[in-house]
């Protein structure tokens, strides 16, 4: 049993967890959009609201989905935004381009259809534009069409579509991992073609945030540098992270199991180099950039062709794989560090909603059920738009890797505070001592875990993996005490 002690510090709040950290992204990749999601108004027998799926529609509303970045991903850079308005008999069938598969597009799924699944959701939008094969032009358009308050052209055309209301889309992505899919560009020719993109797009609309793509270090600092004099026409800098050094998503060994576990944890280290390197070059400027973390997730080798370990990948690549517990470890622990560097991290999208990769929903015809990933996100909801507190690890157990075995992330919001507590270890139970102060009553506690940290649902066994009220000793006053068995996550929320 491994006996820690942790303190949550109420003196020196972190900053706001926005509910843009909670953020999701739906690519028109595999069976994400095209299934997942969107089942089309008239040919499908599986109930929908306008075309999306019932069932995922109302599993995602419970989440909750506060943000959902749209299309791409390594299709935005080939998505004309043209093809997906106007009547649906009229739509242009294209070639579906993402990450190397080519499929049948037929449009169906457009702006107006994503701006409704927005609406249904309480989703903020985020459109990812088309910098690799689109034009200025063809973006500034875009915006227009969506925000347009002046009666032109375009915004007559959103109107006789069916929206005479703007959307009013803030965020808007210029491009999607340039650097790679999206042209191959330098660091440097990028963030030239970026300051003409952002420009053009500011004269169309000025409140408008806007998204410039980043990378690894290297290429941030490049990018940073070659914009110096125009950083004003940045809002926030995407970075991507997906963990690919675990082994396999379900035979993994202990060894794989931790080292997921800490390529997670890294996460955060790679949000405060980014922020630190765009602190640097703004200096004394009022100016404000975020960090975008606008794809993340873990990404095992049977559904890629790159990387490690990847020999055995299934084939054709459906960029589907198993959700288990330790995938839903992973993702609590990169939302601990989300909320430690909530003032400079803006924004982070798991990436993907539904089916594709680590995704919190799976759906095989009809069935539907959700993966132990979504019950972390789940038990993370009281923490959604509070105030992000320290935790003191005052004594615990380390981890390979040398990470504490416990952790936890803790806020408050009006007069309630919600601890958040992973047990990391693979098979050891923990016993807890929180210290907890202002508190008076313990208002309820959810485990998350399962026998072996390797256990999924499926269609078969859709609850196998879910939440189950436990138990919280008081131990002294502000004093608790919580028996966590191995991998496991458990939120506990006070009065
Ligand atoms: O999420 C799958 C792909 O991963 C996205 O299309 C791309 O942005 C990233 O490389």
């Amino acid at each position: 049993m491994i006996e820690t002690t942790l303190s949550v510090q109420s003196d020196s709040p972190i900053g706001t967890i926005s509910p843009r950290l909670y953020g999701h992204f739906a690519e028109h990749l595999g069976r994400c959009c095209y299934d997942g999601l969107w089942v089309g108004k008239s040919n499908s027998e599986i109930p929908h609201y306008d075309g999306f799926r019932a069932d995922v529609v109302d599993a995602l509303k419970k989440l909750p989905v506060p943000m959902l970045r749209w299309p791409g991903g390594c299709y935005a850079d080939h998505y004309h935004w043209r093809d997906g308005i106007g009547p649906q008999e009229k739509r242009s069938i294209r070639l579906g381009m993402s990450c190397g598969l080519q499929v049948e597009d037929e449009n169906s799924l457009g702006t107006h259809e994503f701006i409704n699944l927005c609406q249904m959701l309480g989703a903020e939008p985020y459109l990812a534009g088309n910098v690799g094969s689109g034009s200025v032009q063809e973006l500034c358009d875009w915006v227009e069409y969506c925000n347009s308050t002046v009666q032109t052209t375009l915004a007559r055309e959103r109107a006789a579509n069916g929206s005479p209301q703007p959307f009013s889309v803030r965020l808007w992505g210029v491009g999607n991992e340039n650097w790679g899919c999206g042209g191959n560009y330098d660091a440097e020719t990028y963030a030239k073609e970026y300051r003409r993109y952002a420009t053009m797009l500011r004269h169309v609309d000025p409140s408008a945030e806007l998204v410039a793509c980043g990378q690894e270090d290297e290429w941030n600092i490049q990018f940073l540098e070659t914009n110096r004099r125009h950083l004003d026409l940045m809002d926030h800098l995407s970075i991507h992270r997906y963990w690919i050094q675990g082994g396999p998503e379900i035979e993994f060994s202990e060894t794989q199991y931790y080292t997921l576990l800490h390529e997670a944890h890294a996460t955060e280290d790679f949000v405060r180099r980014t922020a630190d390197f765009i602190h640097q070059h703004l200096g004394s400027q009022r100016h404000r950039i975020g960090v975008a973390l606008d794809e993340w997730g873990v990404w095992h080798p049977e559904a890629r062709t790159w990387g490690p370990d990847n020999e055995n990948h299934r084939t054709p690549i459906t960029y589907e794989q198993a959700g288990t517990l330790r995938d839903a470890l992973a993702a609590a622990i990169a939302l601990e560090g989300f909320h430690r560097q909530c003032h400079v991290l803006t924004m982070a999208n798991l990436a993907q909603i539904v089916n594709v990769l680590h995704a919190p929903v799976m759906t095989d015809g009809a069935a539907m059920w959700v993966t132990p990933t979504y019950h972390a996100l789940q038990l993370h909801t009281p923490h959604i738009g509070a105030t992000a507190l320290p935790v003191e690890i005052v004594h615990s157990a380390t981890l390979p890797g040398q990470t504490s075995a416990v952790t936890a992330t803790a806020s408050m919001q009006a007069d309630k505070l919600a601890v958040t507590l992973i047990n990391r270890h693979f098979d050891q139970p923990a016993s807890v001592q929180l210290t907890t102060p202002t508190v008076t009553d313990l208002e309820n506690a959810v485990l998350l875990t399962a026998e072996q940290s390797n256990a999924v649902n499926s269609s078969n066994h859709p609850n196998h993996v879910s939440p189950a009220k436990m138990a919280v000793h008081a131990d002294g006053t502000g004093c608790w005490r919580v028996e966590l068995p191995p991998h496991a996550i458990a939120t506990i929320q006070f009065r």
